[in-house]
């Protein structure tokens, strides 16, 4: 029998994977100043044992004010990065798999409750909150303090705050690493018109919309060392009319590959709270299919995909190259093991974990 599509080893530049299992990037709002806390080295622990492909890190914050919350995992002075350097030994020690970094900003949505109290702004004036900054003076949400707009020298800042933390993660040996585009975020929120109303060389056309996160991407890809892959995370579609659509999400991967993007994540929504989503078992899927058609990257497929045969079928089918798990990786810390054994293919265990897999 043929090995499934979905054990089948992926090449992303110069990186192999053992399969197109991928744990997509994850928030835990558990961090002490940005800095990795036991509660890392238990939820990484568990998921680096899974016997995925890629271990995506949650979205990891350049900067104390790119953080969404005050709990946010950070990667932009010297104590966050001895802290991950302790959950990466130990990943490395006991249950290597390559490591990605998602690099975030969170812009306007930033200085937030954590989701689990309700996820508001926290507004700059109350104990723990900050300004916001983001490419246009335009709050979130109505009620919310508007955030600050980003000037030429702020942009310059932002850039080399990616870039320092790039730098981090390559001395902490990370393998790959996902600018995270997406879900309304800082990238995200440039490349939308519902966010972007900037006049400048930065907003307005499409070609100025896209400035900044390629001049971001560039600033990342330039740090990791060549065969390290670099490549985005974004939001195919705003699901608000007038918004950010696919095939503006075409020509950015179209662009993000000129530059050298080793692949591109392909998730939806995140930047209005008008947003209509169609949720149902992959339903992003259909976004991924277009732009991998469209551009011939390495596509990821991510959102509501939890069954071994689904994700089968997605790859089987040439819609994607590789699929995301982020909701189902907690529900089953061992999907790929039951994949493995509903697919007829192996993973690889922890040695300690010898006697673990049916015979
Ligand atoms: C997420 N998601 C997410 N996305 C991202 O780009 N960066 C992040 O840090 C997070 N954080 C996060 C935390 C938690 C607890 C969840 C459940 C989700 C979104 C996630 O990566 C994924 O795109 C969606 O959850 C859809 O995929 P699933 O959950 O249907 O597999």
């Amino acid at each position: 029998m043929s090995t499934p599509r979905l054990f089948q080893p992926l090449r992303l530049d110069g990186l192999a994977l053992e399969n197109r299992i991928l744990i997509a990037p994850m928030c835990q709002y558990s961090a002490r100043d940005g800095a990795a806390t036991d509660w890392h080295m238990m939820h990484l622990g568990q998921l680096a044992m899974s016997g995925a492909g890629l271990l995506t890190l949650e979205a990891t914050a350049v900067s104390p004010e790119a953080r969404i919350t005050d709990g946010d995992l950070g990667l932009y002075d010297d104590g966050c990065e001895r802290a991950l350097a302790g959950v990466l030994d130990a990943i490395r020690d006991y249950a290597p798999v390559p490591v990605c970094i998602q690099i975030a900003h969170a812009g306007r949505k930033a200085s937030s409750q954590p989701p689990w109290l309700g996820g508001q702004q926290v507004p700059p004036d109350a104990a723990r909150g900050w300004l916001t900054e983001a490419p246009s003076a335009l709050a979130h949400q109505e009620g919310e303090v508007a955030p600050r707009a980003l000037d030429r020298a702020d942009l310059k800042r932002i850039r080399d705050d990616f870039a320092a933390t790039a730098r981090r993660a390559v001395r902490l040996g990370i393998e790959a690493a996902e600018i995270h585009a997406a879900h309304g975020y800082l990238l995200h929120q440039f490349l939308s018109p519902l966010a972007n109303r900037r006049t400048d060389a930065y907003g307005g056309s499409l070609e100025n919309r896209m400035r900044f996160p390629l001049e971001v991407f560039d600033a990342v890809r330039e740090v990791f060392p060549s065969g390290q892959p670099v490549w985005a995370r974004v939001s195919a579609t705003d699901w608000v009319e007038e918004g950010w659509e696919v095939e503006q999400t075409v020509a950015f991967a179209q662009a993000l590959k000129a530059r050298g993007a080793a692949a591109i994540h392909v998730s939806t929504g995140g930047v209005s709270p008008k947003q209509k989503i169609a949720l149902e078992p992959g339903y992003q899927v259909p976004f991924a299919e277009r732009v991998r058609a469209a551009t011939d990257l390495v596509t990821i497929a991510v959102g509501l995909i939890t069954e071994p045969r689904q994700a089968e079928e997605i790859l089987e089918a040439g819609k994607a190259d590789a699929i995301s798990l982020a909701r189902a990786m907690l529900y089953d810390p061992r999907w790929p093991w039951h994949a493995a054994a509903e697919l007829g293919a192996r993973v690889r265990a922890p040695k300690q974990y010898w006697r673990s897999q049916p015979r």
